[in-house]
């Protein structure tokens, strides 16, 4: 059966709406065991069309049960992301127009919309709007294809000839850098033994002479040092590297300078929070995340470059089949591995149409003053302690009950807690470890989260804390 346009986009927008609207009042974690929807369809397709009233109840039935809510308000887990309205109806509107952008004429509008969205985003953090730019699934990606660009640079030649017998590459980091980094290096082949990891300061910072001692002790020992990843606002803590003595560091030695600013570049939509980008002019390459904290569903992630020509020596390679006659044009393909491209610029487009530079800014505000906030109140509380200072929308905590001060026992204690807050299902928080302690990780992302959602976080967490005893 053919199913009708109009009447199955009606059921699809009357279920989002309704879903939309009653969030609020879902298990924010999935409360099934592994195994259980999987358990509950049928192994094999079926045969004849069902109509799409058997789809859409089974969406209530199966797959809402089985989902973490991350649009929920008390979302507080990782980071906090959104599928805001504009963003979900550009994504709606991209999967009817279903084009590949793989070429310019494969889709003009996906390639011209896509560099436009990523100068305005550019300028929005008030980076150089001059910069090259491409939008890729995940941040993962868009560090593997610098890390692959910047590789070409060090050892041209390396994408036809490959590693065997090539000087020992070395690629550095902190130690609080994402896996993504570690990953990479997997990929492309330099080993995950050739990522330095830096040590940070106490603030989580990644320390830039012991960065420049690290690389000069890896020439003399006779490997070829060729690529930097500086991190504006860390996974666990949210600390800022110090891009500018890092780059100075890459520049005397000639190494590239990636960025991975995936969760914190955004913030400087709010010109309070510029300072955390400074220097990041000066990097080659640098990574945000839009479907991190700019309230662009995922997957929506930004990379910029200024060395295009390094992406398309290491990437570029047209078959006959897409060869064209277009002059002047630019076409994604080649910078990049990836051939099809689907129409991600839009959802970030009626981001910004919709609420407006000053607008989003408001927003980033909200969720930092509600995290500056629930810091207050930990710091005023003897039981609980804050484990990093909090820059942005995270805080780090542990509960610490008086007289408790065994590593292992507080580990253990903060797991019971996490447990039981999570298992309200009102709430999710994560975790994390910081200097060997373990944290308790809440996260302001969500455009919906408000202060009642904080206060109600605060409120299961001293709750829990009490029932489980100590305090
Ligand atoms: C700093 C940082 N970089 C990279 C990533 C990876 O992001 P993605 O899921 O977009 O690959 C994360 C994920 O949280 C992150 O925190």
């Amino acid at each position: 059966m053919n199913p009708d346009w109009e009447e199955l986009l009606q059921l699809a927008t009357q279920w989002v709406a309704k879903y939309r609207s009653q969030v609020g009042s879902l298990p924010v974690l999935a409360q099934v065991q592994p195994g259980w929807l999987t358990a509950q369809l049928p192994a094999a397709p079926p045969a004849e069309g069902e109509p799409p009233e058997a789809w859409f109840a089974d969406l209530d039935r199966l797959i809402l049960p089985a989902v973490t809510h991350w649009n929920h308000p008390g979302f507080l887990g990782y980071f906090g992301i959104t599928g805001s309205p504009p963003g979900v109806a550009a994504d709606l509107v991209s999967s009817a127009l279903n084009v590949n952008g793989m070429l310019w004429k494969t889709c003009p509008a996906l390639t011209e919309l896509e560099q436009v969205v990523l100068s305005w985003y550019a300028q929005a953090l008030g980076l150089p709007g001059s910069w090259f730019g491409m939008i890729t699934d995940t941040a993962s990606t868009s560090t593997l294809l610098a890390l692959g660009a910047a590789r070409e640079r060090a050892l041209p030649g390396t994408r036809d000839r490959g590693l065997q017998g090539a000087p020992r590459l070395r690629l550095y980091c902190s130690q609080e850098a994402h896996s993504s980094v570690d990953k990479a290096a997997m990929v492309l082949g330099l080993g995950r033994d050739n990522v330095v990891r830096v040590p940070a300061d106490a603030q989580f910072r990644m320390q830039p002479e012991l960065l420049a001692a690290a690389v000069h002790r890896d020439r003399q020992e006779g490997y070829l040092p060729f690529a930097v990843v500086a991190t504006v606002g860390t996974t666990s803590s949210t600390s800022v590297d110090p891009v500018p003595e890092i780059a100075e560091v890459c520049r005397e030695n000639r190494l590239w300078l990636h960025v991975d600013a995936a969760y914190a570049g955004s913030a400087a939509v709010a010109p309070e929070f510029r300072w955390a980008l400074a220097g990041c002019e000066l990097a080659d390459s640098f990574v945000a995340n839009p479907h991190k904290w700019l309230f662009t569903p995922i997957d929506c992630s930004c990379l910029f470059t200024a060395q295009p020509e390094a992406f398309r020596q290491a990437y570029s390679l047209v078959p006959t089949y897409l060869t064209t006659d277009v002059a002047g044009a630019v076409d994604l393909m080649d910078y990049s591995f990836q051939l099809g491209r689907r129409f991600r610029a839009l959802k970030l487009w009626f981001v910004f149409r919709a609420y407006g530079t000053k607008g989003l800014a408001e927003i980033i505000r909200k969720h930092v003053a509600l995290a500056q906030e629930f810091a207050g109140w930990l710091e005023a509380s003897k039981d609980f302690e804050l484990l990093a200072p909090v820059p942005f929308s995270v805080v780090n905590f542990r509960w610490h009950p008086q007289g408790l001060d065994d590593e292992k026992a507080l580990a253990e204690a903060n797991q019971r807690l996490l447990h039981a807050v999570n298992a309200s299902g009102r709430v999710f928080l994560s975790h994390t470890t910081l200097k060997g302690r373990f944290a308790l990780h809440l996260a302001v992302g969500n455009m919906e989260t408000d202060r009642k959602t904080v206060e109600k976080a605060w409120w299961e967490i001293t709750n829990a804390a009490q029932t489980l005893g100590f305090s």
